[in-house]
């Protein structure tokens, strides 16, 4: 009995009415628990509440919407595991503080809040709002949504949605819905990228020039709209709104991306016995992209989705069908690119195909080269032969499906090897049409890693007027009469570098522009050697890298073809000029360099050592990005990578310390050279400099020790006005990256971490120490 006086004390909360809800004055009296009630704050309508709600065996913390079943549509922890009846919610310093004897204190508000909390207040609107003592106010849920948005909320320029991961499970799930920085509003499954080929559905507003469009949902009609932030014009009306009916104020109009990749809007009816309804949703069931998992596709059948696994794969567990499917049988290793043939049979489908992006993509005459070309290719796990292209693709599928149009679709599968079955199981999602409260207790997780991406922003396939990228990201093979008539017959040179020659082309009637480079001085190699090499570049994709588009290989001849880079080189940009590039857009190319090369070092299969990293080779494209070209091409000259090179081969000025001495060379070399690179875009200037009126800034790489020793670094940046912190920042970082001894550089990944500033950046010792 006293116990509970005591927490009556505790709970003690004063009202004070103020707008569409009722202020509550926080202080250290003020709180909540799920023992005692009320364990929630009500609004004025009593439609909405926040606080602790029964969750399995625990609670929630979070904002709901009062029914027939509770539904949650704001919570600040729904990766957290249920709170128990002990945890609390606290007032201290004007945070809102949950506290559980097991885990440490956590802001509802994150780090998010300005200012401390005064008052705070549950509003009709479903909006959870904190005022300071001015009653201004200082933070609100409706600016960090889950799952849902409410009449009156907006999704804003680059917010996105994320689903639950089931009907009974609020932790995030496996699908996105992202209101783009172009303006276009996107669902895409979760953890991917913002990659066309990727994408499920759009609602087709992007714009070409920077845009404040939002997603909004009108409180009053439930019109869903995405219209412009700034003077509120509509942009695409996605639903038009519900003729009210007559003496029912009682509706809240509620927008989720629900747990199986649907964007539904629904209407909470109040005056009518709670009654929900779906008004209007995208899209159709069956069009939702990776909704089995890895290797798995979707069948239709009595109105519920199954997931089915590829001809010769099984479900991973089979208690979480979700994790997809793998190979049943053991994977014969390739070994110098020969397989036993025999061993594997191709099983023909005519009713599958899918989106992910092939590693090898050439015309054939028919199905049956198609499907004999995999069984032969040693990395061929399955292909599709479509309109005369074959595509082939190794294992594991992320975006199969049933196709519109005729496909034939091939697999490779084993004879004998195959593993123990897990046996006919199927997963089910039921369909969500009209609401029913059925609980489906599916433990889904989807965990896509895209590894070798690319920048291919969603909006690009709407210039091309197709729904699909991946065609543009397979590599082609061109025959050299192809190319010579691309290239106007080598007519315009646009450079040449270490490894052959460059000249403009255009491919597509002249429409796309691309830079083919004639190799030269190539090792006596096998065409087959030289196919898996290029096919290896091929299969990077990153923002950074300048992205290889084909090859040809015809008797002697070896040409590579790459995307045209518009606006030159980073050495153009930097020494010729005249005029030197923004300090920030400085910094900026330097990580745009930084994340090239660690794409390259950490997360590309294999290490690629690119050998030869220097202003020439970085290249701009027409947004004046920084992108890596010339990687991968060592490898072609030099097969063995980690044995010591007989000739240098990178270029002077750049090359690391070891290239003169007899020691391995590693991802190391690189780091030396992306040092020297760093200073130079630093002070805009060369390494080596002859004209230059202080004697000792002759070598760029020593002076700028000199310059950080004695506390001078503005005399690296003449008179340009730079912060001294990010100068520093940028300086220390250089001076780490061309340390003699190989150790003692930083990785890649540490380099990205200190320019980012998300590691502190210790002070660097002289690159070149004393010799004794
Ligand atoms: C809560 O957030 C504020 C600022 O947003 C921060 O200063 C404070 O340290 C946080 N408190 C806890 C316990 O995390
Ligand atoms: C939701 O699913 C996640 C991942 O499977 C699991 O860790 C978590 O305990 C589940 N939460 C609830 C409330 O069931
Ligand atoms: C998300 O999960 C919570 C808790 O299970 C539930 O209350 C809510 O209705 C779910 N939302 C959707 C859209 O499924
Ligand atoms: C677009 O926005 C970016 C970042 O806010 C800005 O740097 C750029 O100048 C803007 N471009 C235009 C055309 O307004
Ligand atoms: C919501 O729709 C109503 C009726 O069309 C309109 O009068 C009102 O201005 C809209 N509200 C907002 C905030 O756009
Ligand atoms: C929604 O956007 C409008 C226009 O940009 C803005 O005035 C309003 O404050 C926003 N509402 C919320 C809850 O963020
Ligand atoms: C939306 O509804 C309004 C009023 O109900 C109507 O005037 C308007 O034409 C509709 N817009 C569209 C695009 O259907
Ligand atoms: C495709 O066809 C195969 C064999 O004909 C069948 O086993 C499979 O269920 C079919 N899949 C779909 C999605 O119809
Ligand atoms: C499937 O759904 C439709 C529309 O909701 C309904 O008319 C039909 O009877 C359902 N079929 C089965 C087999 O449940």
């Amino acid at each position: 009995m006293a116990s509970v006086c005591v927490v009556f004390l505790v709970l003690f909360v004063s009202f004070e009415s103020a707008g569409s809800g009722q202020l509550i004055s926080l202080n250290s009296d003020t709180g909540l628990n799920p023992r005692v009630p009320p364990t929630s704050w009500t609004s004025p309508s009593s439609r909405f509440e926040f606080g602790f709600h029964p969750h399995g065996s625990g609670f929630l913390l979070g904002v709901w919407l009062v029914g027939r079943e509770a539904t949650l549509v704001w919570t600040p922890f729904r990766d957290d595991p249920p709170v128990s009846s002990d945890a609390k919610l606290l007032v201290t310093n004007g945070w809102l503080i949950l506290r559980t004897e097991t885990i440490d204190d956590k802001n509802i508000t994150g780090h998010q809040l300005r200012g401390s909390a005064s008052y705070a207040s549950m509003q009709d609107s479903g909006n959870f709002v904190l005022y300071n003592q001015d009653k201004d106010i200082i933070w609100e849920s409706f600016k960090f949504p889950t799952d849902t948005i409410l009449g009156g909320q907006n999704l804003s320029n680059g917010g996105q949605l994320l689903s639950n991961l089931s009907e009974s499970n609020y932790s995030t799930g496996r699908f996105r819905l992202k209101m783009q920085a172009d303006g276009n509003l996107v669902l895409y499954p979760a953890n991917t990228e913002d990659l066309a080929f990727g994408a499920y559905w759009a609602a087709d507003t992007w714009t070409e020039s920077n845009n404040t469009h939002q997603l909004y949902l009108n409180d009053t009609t439930g019109q869903l709209l995405v219209r412009d932030g700034v003077n509120l014009y509509p942009e695409k009306i996605l639903f038009n709104g519900t003729a009210m009916p007559k003496h029912d104020d009682g509706i809240i109009y509620r927008a989720t991306l629900d747990y199986d990749g649907v964007f539904r809007l629904y209407s909470h009816s109040f005056n009518r016995k709670n009654e929900v309804e779906v008004l209007w949703s995208v899209p159709k069931a069956d069009k939702v992209k990776s909704l089995c998992g890895l290797n798995s596709y979707p069948a239709r059948n009595d109105n519920k989705t199954h997931c089915l696994c590829l001809p010769g794969t099984d479900f991973v567990d089979g208690s979480q069908l979700s994790l997809g499917c793998e190979k049943d049988f053991i994977e014969e290793r390739c070994i110098e690119n020969k397989l036993n043939a025999a061993q594997y049979h191709i099983v023909l489908l005519k009713n599958l195909t899918w989106d992910d992006v092939p590693y090898f993509k050439e015309s054939m005459p028919s199905e049956e080269t198609c499907s004999k070309s995999c069984l032969e290719d040693c990395d061929c796990e399955a292909a599709l032969f479509i309109k005369g292209y074959c595509s082939r693709q190794a294992l594991p599928l992320k975006y199969v499906r049933v196709p519109e149009e005729s496909s034939s679709a091939f697999l490779k599968v084993d004879l004998g090897n195959t593993k123990s079955k897990n046996g006919n199981r199927v997963l089910i999602f039921v369909d969500v049409g009209f609401l029913t409260y059925s609980i489906v207790a599916l433990a889904l997780s989807g965990f896509f890693i895209f590894k070798c991406r690319s920048v291919v922003k969603y909006r690009k396939l709407l210039e091309n007027g197709k729904w699909s990228m991946a065609d543009d990201l397979a590599l082609r093979s061109f025959s050299y009469k192809e190319l010579r008539r691309a290239t106007k017959d080598f007519k315009d040179k646009l450079g040449k570098g270490s490894f052959g020659t460059v000249y403009m082309g255009a491919l597509y009637n002249g429409k796309k522009l691309v830079a083919v480079k004639r190799l030269e001085k190539m090792v006596e190699e096998g065409e087959k050697e030289f196919q898996a090499e290029v096919r290896a570049i091929g299969r990077t994709h990153h923002k950074n890298l300048v992205r290889l588009l084909g090859y040809c290989t015809e008797g002697s001849k070896r040409l590579l073809v790459y995307e045209f880079m518009s606006n030159h080189s980073l050495a153009d940009l930097l020494f010729s000029s005249g005029k030197r590039p923004y300090w920030d857009e400085r910094v900026r190319i330097a990580l745009d360099v930084a994340r090239g090369i660690h794409y390259l070092h950490d997360e590309c299969g294999a290490p690629i050592i690119h050998c030869d990293i220097k202003p020439h080779n970085i290249l701009m494209d027409d947004s004046w990005i920084a992108k890596i070209s010339d990687f991968g091409l060592s490898k072609l000259l030099m097969p063995d990578q980690t044995r010591t090179f007989t000739g240098v081969r990178g270029t002077r000025g750049y090359l690391a310390p070891e290239w003169q001495k007899n020691i391995p060379i590693s991802v190391k070399a690189d780091i030396y050279s992306y040092g020297i690179v760093l200073l130079e875009l630093v002070c805009c200037r060369r390494n080596m400099e002859v004209n230059v009126t202080e004697p000792e800034a002759v070598v760029l790489s020593t002076w700028a020790y000199k310059c950080f020793v004695a506390g001078e670094l503005h005399k690296l940046v003449g008179g340009e006005e730079v912060e001294r912190k990010s100068l520093e920042k940028m300086v220390k970082v250089g001076l780490w990256c061309i340390q003699d001894e190989p150790a003692l550089r930083p990785s890649i990944k540490s380099v990205v971490l200190m320019l980012e500033g998300i590691t502190e950046i210790s002070v660097p010792p002289c690159p070149t120490p004393p010799s004794i």
